[in-house]
């Protein structure tokens, strides 16, 4: 068991390019790699970075094949608050993914993600951004660090974290999400942490124990995983 390493940059701009870089080094090596993809504000320079790279000729997506985290559930399809709309605004509808390369999980089966990321050959790089508790996806303190796709309830504080998607709407108060199990299972994984008001999470993944209180302590049980910080994020680290 070894913790994460830790990269520190200045700001979530370079945070972002570290994240691209390992994306863009893993497509040139291997086009038709399997990506696990992430939703939050933290992914928007990413994903900005991957276009921008796809645009001028630098990398193409057309052999890879995506498995996002996470989705809310009970939203009519398009629901704009939705991940696979953000996923379309922010990078699906830019570059040149083949029709029928990208997932996301679906609510109404969600056994069936991990089978379809086994048949795909399993995730060879897994995005993660972090939530103010330490989530990973959707997996909440308490989450069980074995835990498959599943169904589940968000916590308080993640649907006031991510009020601003639906306002004035509430936030659903469900969402299906990859286990930590299933995250685990990534060849590699690239966490991202930006601003201030992750600190505290970086620290507890970082920090000398490993608890389901804080979901992102259980990447020290993967042997290659690395979280990037900017240096507000990484404020907290004793
Ligand atoms: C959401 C997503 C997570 C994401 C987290 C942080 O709840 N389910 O996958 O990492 O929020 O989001 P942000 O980057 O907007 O802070």
């Amino acid at each position: 068991m070894t913790r994460p390493h830790l990269i520190v940059v200045d700001d979530p701009e370079a945070a972002a390019a570290v994240a691209v870089a390992r994306v863009l080094a893993l497509l040139a090596a291997k086009p038709w790699a399997v990506l696990g993809l992430a939703t939050g504000e933290t992914m928007r320079p990413i994903h900005r970075g991957l276009v921008g790279a796809c645009q001028r000729g630098a990398v193409s997506f057309a052999q890879a094949r995506t498995f996002n985290l996470d989705e809310y559930t009970g939203l009519r399809p398009g629901h704009p608050g939705s991940f696979a709309a953000f996923m379309r605004r922010t990078l699906f509808d830019a570059v040149d993914f083949a029709p029928g390369a990208t997932h996301l999980p679906d609510g109404d089966d969600p056994a069936a993600y991990d089978t379809a990321i086994a048949a795909a050959g399993g995730i060879d790089l897994q995005l993660l951004g972090i939530g103010g508790n330490g989530h990973i996806g959707f997996n909440e303190p308490g989450s069980d660090f074995a835990s498959r796709t599943r169904i589940v309830r968000l916590a308080a504080a993640t649907r006031i974290d991510n009020a601003a998607s639906f306002a004035p709407d509430p936030v659903p108060e469900q969402a299906v999400t990859m286990g930590i199990g299933t995250i685990l299972a990534a060849r590699s994984i690239v966490l991202v942490a930006t601003g201030a008001a992750k600190a505290q999470a970086v620290a507890a993944a970082l920090g000398p124990a490993m608890s389901p209180d804080c979901p992102a302590s259980a990447l020290r049980l993967h042997p290659a995983a690395i979280i990037v910080a900017d240096r507000a994020a990484a404020g907290g680290i004793k």
